[in-house]
Parts: C-alpha cells; structure tokens; sequence
C-alpha cells in the first residue's frame, strides 16, 4: 500500500492506494472515527458491484453502519437530492461525532461531501472513490458541491475528508470509456507541471488503462502527491490550484453544449479541453507543433474520442464559456503552457484565438 498525506495543519489527511483495501476498510477508518458509527452513502451501480466488500468487513468489527443507495447518475448531484439525502441523515439521528463515508465516484463525493459540510453545521467524512476520475482528482482537495439550473457545481462548499481510501481493484468493475475519462486527469498532471510523469505514461499508458494494477497504483499516486502538493499550496484557489483547471474551460464549454450527457463524459471533455489549450498556446506563439502532436497522439492511441466527432456550433460554445464560474471581472483565466509541463495562467486571451481554435478542432 501507498500513502500520500494532504498537509493542511490540523486539518491533514491521509490518501491510502492499493488492491483490495476494501476487505479491510474497518482497521483503515477505525483511528478516524471519533465514535464507532457511520454512514455509507453509495450510488445503485456501486452498491451491485462493491458494497458487499464493506458490508461484510464491518459486519465483523465494532463499527455500527447504516447505508443509504441513490441513484447513479449526474441527476443526483441536486438540490433535490441533497434535501433527500440530508432527511435520511436526520432520519437516522447521526451526530456531530459521526463520520459519513462516501462511497462511489465524483458525483457521490462531491454531494455526500457538501451533505456533511452542512449537517449539523459540518461533520466529519471519508471519501472512498471508486472510478478513476474521483480517485485521481475529486475525492482529493476538499471541494464538494451540487449543480443547479445555473451550471455545474454552482452550489458547494471546501470541506476537506478525513480520509481518503483508494482501493485500486474498484477500477474493474468499470465501465472501460470511464477508466479513459478518468485518465484524462491523470495525463493532467504530466502536462501542467511534470514533464517526466507524461513521458512515464506514453509508455505505460495502455497497460495501465487495459487493468496493470502495479502501474494503475503508480500513477494514482503520482497524481494524488501532485493534487496533494497543490492543494496544500492554495486549498481555495486563490492561485495555483487554478492551474488543476488545464483543458476544464475549454471542456465545460464542451458539456453544457452536449446537455451533459452521457455521449460525453467530463474526463472526455477534458481531454479535448487540455488538446484545445495546447493549440490555442501554439497559436499563440508560446508552444511547439511537436508538444500539440504528441498529446493528439497520445489520447488517440487510449482511445480517447475527438472533437470533431461531435456536432458542435462555435457560437454555442463561446456563449457557455462565458458563463464559466470561473469568470473573474468579467475576464475568463486559461490555463495556458509554453510546452508539456510548463502550464501557466493568463487572463488576458483574446476570444478571436479561442474561436480559431475551436474551428480548427471541430473540422479536426
Ligand atoms: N478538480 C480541480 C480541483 O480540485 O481544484
């Protein structure tokens, strides 16, 4: 097993990384829980494929659970649902010194995450990601939240886990198009700041998305202590952490253009988003041709999909970009790069380059 700790003070945690963790789940949250008692919160897909594994660990501990089953799917990421969660929460009389566990991908995380940052004016949770996506980037770093009629993730909150328990053998049981999603934010770290971490996945890529455990627990460290690293940096993004939002301005365009739907997942967007951001550096004199090919290559030997597959209208996506949360007076912030491993911020893009660039993209 791996460990990478989040350093934030009092309020530091662990990220544990390895095979078959689940079967053990009771002595890994046991020295967090303040009273023996939890909630598992968990999604309908997760809860056929994984539950049991928890279920019957506790069964055998001095740990007392309940467990709450929504449904899978973005729609749960609601306010709705939040009320519905929070009721069965109150239903149960959970107290301040118990824990919420979160069990699933990001959609489960970031709810269940934003339910206790709220109930009961804030209570402790643990994430326990089971797709590739949550385990590489949003069990990590403490945002939680909802989407509402507005956009996504409109409605949240910075509450940090206690514990994050990544159990690699999850992944297997993964519809493959998510495991490639999820990868997208893995090559992310390698293109923002870690040039030897990209070189390291054009050679293990592959394997790892065909199901190495070795490399799968390899590179979800690399880019835990990456995400960890950031975090601990700038935890509200005054900053830095901005800079974990390569290819994201591009790519939610992307999605509220696709009506978020299932045809696009976030990870695909955001491969398309973080291919985008590099064209638009080299159209701005700051990248190479070589560094754009090599990314192209790259997603398109997993088996990522492209933009040009997609029926998108450039005015469309202008429109969405100017409602990403991210605007700041009125000005969007890009993550842009002078080469892979070298990105950096700039609010100053003239929209004529991001048009150019996304015209380029859709004809492909
Ligand atoms: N997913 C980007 C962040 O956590 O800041």
């Amino acid at each position: 097993m791996k460990t990478t700790t989040v350093n934030l003070g009092n309020r530091s945690y662990d990220i544990l990384i390895g095979e078959n963790l689940l079967e053990s789940v009771a002595d890994y949250i046991s020295p967090i829980l303040k009273r023996p008692r939890t909630v598992i919160v968990t999604d309908d897909n997760v809860a056929k494929h994984q539950l049991s594994r928890i279920e019957s660990n506790l069964d055998n501990s001095n740990i007392q659970y309940d467990t709450i089953t929504l449904p899978a799917g973005e729609a749960t990421k609601s306010l709705s649902m939040l009320e519905n969660l929070l009721n069965q929460l109150l239903t149960l009389r959970l107290e301040r010194n118990d824990t919420i566990i979160a069990f699933g991908g990001g959609v489960i995380g970031d709810l269940v995450g934003f339910a206790a940052s709220i109930y009961l004016r804030g209570i402790d949770f643990i994430q326990i990601p089971t797709t590739l996506l949550a385990q590489v980037d949003s069990s990590v770093g403490g945002k939680t939240g909802i989407n509402s009629d507005f956009g996504k993730n409109l409605i949240g909150a910075f509450h940090q886990p206690r514990l994050v328990l990544i159990d690699v053998t999850t992944l297997e049981t993964l519809d493959p198009r998510h495991v490639v999603a999820g990868y997208a934010e893995v090559v992310k770290y390698g293109l923002i700041n870690d040039p030897a971490f990209f070189n390291w996945l054009e050679v293990n890529g592959s394997a790892l998305i065909a199901g190495d455990r070795e490399l799968r627990i390899e590179a979800i460290k690399r880019s835990c202590d990456a995400k960890a690293a950031v975090v601990a940096d700038d935890e509200k993004e005054k900053g830095a952490r901005a800079l974990l939002n390569l290819g994201h301005t591009f790519g939610h365009a992307l999605e509220a253009e696709n009506g978020y739907n299932d045809d696009l997942f976030h990870g695909e967007a955001v491969a398309m988003g973080m291919i985008m951001a590099f064209e638009l550096s080299k159209r701005l004199g700051l990248c190479s041709q070589g560094d754009c090919d090599r990314i192209i290559k790259h997603f398109a030997g997993v088996g990522a999909p492209k933009a040009k597959q997609f029926d998108f209208e450039v005015a469309k996506l202008l429109h969405h970009m100017k409602g990403d949360k991210k605007m700041d007076d009125g000005k969007l912030t890009f993550v842009i790069t002078r080469g892979i491993g070298e990105a950096f911020l700039s609010n100053d893009i003239d929209m004529n380059d991001v048009q150019a660039v996304f015209q380029d993209a859709l004809k492909g």
